[in-house]
């Protein structure tokens, strides 16, 4: 299948949100990656449903949240009404996390799941029938603009395996030092969504940056 790019709002212009997602609009990008960081799962704090719904208002693409948070399950319904498409919820963050991803389906959200780094693709094994994506973080957690962890690949490629093994239709997201001279790779291992932040926002022609990203192969 064709690969999906989903650009970090992270990373954007927090003064100037709407030109931003206007950007994001014109682009070739399919989604409008959304990180939520609530300070304590992460060692960093970035925004909430106010801002996610004013987001909303204004974006022209599939809203893809992720939750960098504890106990998500408190908040599934909100993240719907403030307009989220996709919502992944860490793996290391559930402790019911069938239960989680069963509600995140009935709420008429796609349900994904994320990995820390160090956290193994085995662990999903029991809960690939339930879900929709599966997020493999190339870096931990809680910053923009860090640097891509080499043995992500081995992972995505294991995790492509089992995905493919078991005939489930699950894509798999790489976030965390996406750029245009690591994608094709993780595209060649099995990669279907591409989460880039700086990468994008930093450079000097986003739009060219998004389009590159998606015309990689
Ligand atoms: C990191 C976030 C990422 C972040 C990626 O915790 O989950 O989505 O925005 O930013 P870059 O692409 O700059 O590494
Ligand atoms: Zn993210």
């Amino acid at each position: 299948m064709e690969h999906l790019v989903s650009p970090s709002l992270l990373a954007a212009d927090f003064a100037n949100l709407e030109r931003e997602v206007t950007m994001i609009n014109r682009s070739d990008a399919d989604w409008l990656h959304i990180d939520v960081m609530d300070g304590v799962f992460v060692p960093n704090i970035s925004f909430g449903f106010p801002v996610i719904k004013a987001v909303k208002k204004v974006s022209s693409k599939p809203l893809d949240v992720h939750l960098m948070i504890v106990d998500p399950d408190r908040y599934l319904t909100q993240f719907r009404e403030a307009g989220a498409n996709n919502l992944t919820v860490q793996y290391e963050a559930c402790t019911h996390l069938n239960r989680t991803v069963t509600e995140i389906r009935n709420l008429e959200m796609k349900a994904g799941v994320a990995l820390n780094p160090h956290t193994p693709v085995m662990l999903l094994k029991n809960i690939l029938p339930y879900i929709d994506m599966v997020l493999i973080m190339t870096v931990n957690p809680g910053f923009g603009g860090q640097l891509f962890i080499k043995e992500s690949y081995s992972k995505i490629i294991e995790l492509r395996k089992m995905i493919d093994a078991g005939g489930y239709n699950v894509l798999i997201e790489v976030d965390g030092g996406i750029d245009t001279a690591n994608a094709s790779k993780l595209i060649e291992s099995g990669v279907n969504v591409l989460v880039a932040g700086n990468s994008v926002f930093g450079s000097a022609d986003p739009v060219g940056t998004i389009r590159k990203l998606k015309n990689l192969i």
